[in-house]
């Protein structure tokens, strides 16, 4: 039923769903930044969100749940294995992201990739209404504003990049580099974190597909194809709610008197090679070698939430970290005081509010990320001013919050444990100035201002048709 005036369509649903200790299937929030992003826009405005439960070979039929239409596609087992877990997550993932771990372009894992792209197309093209707007999301489904052209011309079609968008010189390593650059300009707006990512795809397009370009207006195909830059944002009415709660405070309160009087540290990651975790432990277990921290004075609290397990990558990564914290308990933990808390669970939106509140120090080392959601989140929940936030040069959220934040490039073992004990160290004075900064900018470009900027660009009327200057 063509019935939708506005339609979501992202690899995964909002929620996926677990089998609790009692044996009875509940559904759960799915983890990762776009989740977090999208869901409370999809529940302000009514639309249609296609996508997949996170479950192989189930065969769903359209559900709604807190308040979103739900439209589930299915993925094979194989699909799961060749388009999720391989082209999506061991190609494009790692390309993405600086190379930062090698990527495996592998034939079988482009013909799924392809396969399943078609899926949602073909998924979107049924539900969305005449005229209405589609709204394609990240890296898994490149491909479909194309395809979902080819099926309905009539369709506005938007599509948002999560994560970066990698210089020219490596996104010409991918065998594939044609197709995706011509799947991705199958839309009316491509969006962008930062304005670097719009420029590297511009630039791609012409070096690429001869394509002309007047500023970030790429034509092709009779069409305009916009590029812009969007940087994404948290829902900071849901974070005030949360602090607001009682049981959220007396929570944050019984995780400070646990860990005693030390000083918390406090990082919280999908367990992703990107998030730069062993970086940051192995700073942190040097400055107790170094015996600039002793044990009883500062606590690392590490939520490493699990990320796609399956994936080989993912597997030695966590092998490596657990190794990692083991060595530093190991050495210099105490009884009843182990100095590095690590937490491999996914925890709810109330509990993570806790935790912000609860830490001193937050901790953002990426290697290289699209924006960082936790960042803006901690911000974003510090209405008393209180805290510091270390923070990656390499995350889109820095090119927001560099003036707040505690800058860090991770790469840099030395550079970062000065950091974290300037941070340590920083004064309450401080910390409200620059606290008050970061505030200012995450308040002002919430999330609904993100969604609100791109669907107005994509609604902005009188595009199309047009000539080539
Ligand atoms: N998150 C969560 N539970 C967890 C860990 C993380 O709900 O146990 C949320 C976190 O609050 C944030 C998102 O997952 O909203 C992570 O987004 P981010 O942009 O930081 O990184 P991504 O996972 O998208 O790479
Ligand atoms: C990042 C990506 C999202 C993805 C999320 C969780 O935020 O940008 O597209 O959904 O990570 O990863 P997963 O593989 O579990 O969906």
């Amino acid at each position: 039923s063509r019935g939708s005036e506005f339609v979501v369509v992202a690899n995964r649903l909002p929620v996926d769903r677990t089998v609790g200790a009692d044996g009875v299937p509940r559904w759960r929030r799915s983890p990762g930044g776009l989740v977090s992003a999208i869901a409370p826009v999809m529940r302000r405005r009514k639309g249609t969100w296609i996508g997949w439960t996170g479950a192989p070979d189930e065969r769903l039929e359209p559900f709604g749940e807190d308040g979103m239409a739900l439209h589930p596609i299915t993925q094979t087992a194989r699909e799961v294995e060749l388009y999720y877990e391989g082209f999506s997550n061991a190609t494009l993932w790692p390309l993405y992201h600086d190379v930062v771990a090698p990527p495996i372009y592998d034939r079988s894992m482009w013909d799924a990739y392809v396969q399943v792209n078609r899926r949602f197309a073909e998924a979107a093209a049924e539900v969305a209404s005449e005229e209405g707007l589609v709204w394609v999301q990240d890296y898994q489904l490149q491909l479909v504003p194309r395809m979902l052209r080819e099926l309905r011309p009539d369709l506005r079609i938007g599509f948002f990049l999560h994560i970066p968008f990698p210089p020219l010189e490596l996104f010409w390593q991918l065998p594939w580099r044609r197709q995706i650059l011509e799947g991705l300009l199958g839309a009316d707006l491509v969006g962008f974190q930062l304005p670097g990512a719009a420029a590297n795809f511009v630039r791609l397009c012409r070096r690429l597909l001869e394509t002309r370009h007047v500023k970030q207006d790429v034509y092709w195909d009779d069409r305009i194809v916009r590029a812009r830059a969007f940087p994404i944002s948290v829902d900071v009415g849901e974070l005030n709610d949360l602090v607001g709660r009682p049981d959220v405070q007396e929570r944050a309160q019984e995780i400070r008197t646990d860990l005693g009087d030390a000083t918390v540290l406090l990082g919280v990651d999908r367990l992703d090679y990107t998030k730069g975790i062993t970086q940051r432990l192995q700073a942190f277990g040097e400055l107790f070698e170094d015996g600039r921290l002793k044990p009883g004075q500062a606590v690392f609290v590490q939520i490493a939430t699990p990320s796609r397990e399956r994936v080989e990558q993912y597997q030695l990564l966590r092998e490596e970290i657990e190794q990692q914290v083991g060595r530093i308990n190991g050495e210099y933990g105490e009884i009843g005081f182990p100095v590095v808390h690590y937490l491999h669970s996914s925890y709810d939106r109330a509990e993570l509010t806790a935790l912000y509140l609860a830490a001193d120090v937050m901790v953002v080392t990426p290697l290289r990320d699209g924006m960082n959601l936790v960042a803006k989140e901690y911000v974003a929940c510090r209405k008393d001013l209180r805290g510091a936030l270390v923070l990656s040069e390499f995350t889109g959220a820095a090119a927001e919050l560099k003036r707040g934040a505690f800058q860090v490039n991770p790469y840099d073992i030395d550079g970062l444990k000065g950091t974290l004990l300037a941070a340590l160290d920083a004064e309450p004075a401080e910390q409200a100035r620059r606290m008050r900064t970061m505030r200012r900018r995450v308040i002002e470009h919430d999330v609904d201002r993100w969604a609100q900027d791109f669907l107005s660009e994509l609604e902005r009327p009188g595009v199309r048709p047009v000539r080539e200057p």
